[in-house]
């Protein structure tokens, strides 16, 4: 297996550059925090992925429920709190007590560590029922450009097809993946209308015909989220290029990926 020796020591294999960590490290730190993205460089990992939503004063932030009961100390909608409000939870302590006072990141917080880092990131827009989808872009659009990050160190995806829409119009050079469950039989229609770089679905519902389909077209494809590398083996015959997963270490020692 051919390897890549970094300058910290890490030895990146061929196996760890093919996962993205899934809300960062999230079975060993709390999801879409720093301590999570750290675990992720620390891992060797190029990619880190998060979820983005707004804060009712319009700001982007790094959360995937669209309340803060599951992984804060608070209770509420995301939607419904403020920048201020949503930065006094503690986003670490209901994942362990050591990762006691992590905040919720901002989405501008996150890029200046993977501009820090050198790593990449891919930005799922997470929207639900209620939320203003063209608002959520034109903030997350400002964020990016504020930021100065080099637009081939991001990754747009979305389940919702409206929102690449949107961000094609806004940030044209920055890649879009469309996020499917399972990959709908009209795909090849919309990833042209978005003109996508990127498949992202849910790997139980893959199958190796489906999975050729879309690499004859060249798009990349990724798979989320599977946390046992022997139940996607046969995946990275079948084209997969990367996987989407909370434990991108259980990859690291794989051969013949
Ligand atoms: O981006 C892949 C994956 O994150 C999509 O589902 O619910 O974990 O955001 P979810
Ligand atoms: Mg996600």
């Amino acid at each position: 297996m051919s390897s890549i020796l970094q300058a910290n020591g890490v030895l990146k294999t061929n196996a760890i550059l093919k996962t993205m960590a899934h809300r960062g490290v999230s079975n060993q730190a709390p999801e879409n925090t720093l301590a999570a993205f750290i675990l992720a460089v620390d891992a060797g990992c190029q990619w880190i992925e998060i979820d983005v939503q707004l804060s009712s004063d319009g700001v982007p932030m790094v959360i995937h429920d669209d309340t803060v009961n599951r992984c804060t100390n608070g209770c509420g909608k995301v939607a419904e709190m403020t920048l201020s409000q949503l930065k006094k939870l503690d986003a670490g302590l209901w994942f362990n007590d050591k990762y006691r006072g992590e905040p919720i990141p901002t989405l501008l917080e996150t890029l200046d560590f993977v501009q820090r880092t050198q790593t990449k990131l891919n930005i799922e827009l997470k929207v639900y029922p209620q939320d203003d989808i063209a608002l959520l872009c034109a903030k997350v659009a400002q964020v990016i450009i504020a930021s100065g990050i080099a637009a081939d160190q991001i990754l747009f995806s979305s389940f919702h097809t409206q929102a690449l829409i949107e961000m094609q119009d806004l940030l044209p050079q920055v890649r879009r993946g469309q996020l499917w469950q399972k990959i709908p039989r009209e795909a090849f229609d919309i990833l042209r209308e978005i003109k996508a770089y990127s498949v992202h679905c849910d790997y139980r519902f893959l199958n190796s015909t489906i999975a050729q389909q879309i690499k004859q077209f060249d798009y990349q494809l990724y798979c989320y989220t599977p946390n046992l590398p022997e139940l996607v083996d046969d995946y990275w015959h079948w084209g997969v290029d990367m996987m989407i997963t909370d434990i991108p270490q259980a990859y690291a020692a794989l051969e013949n990926v």
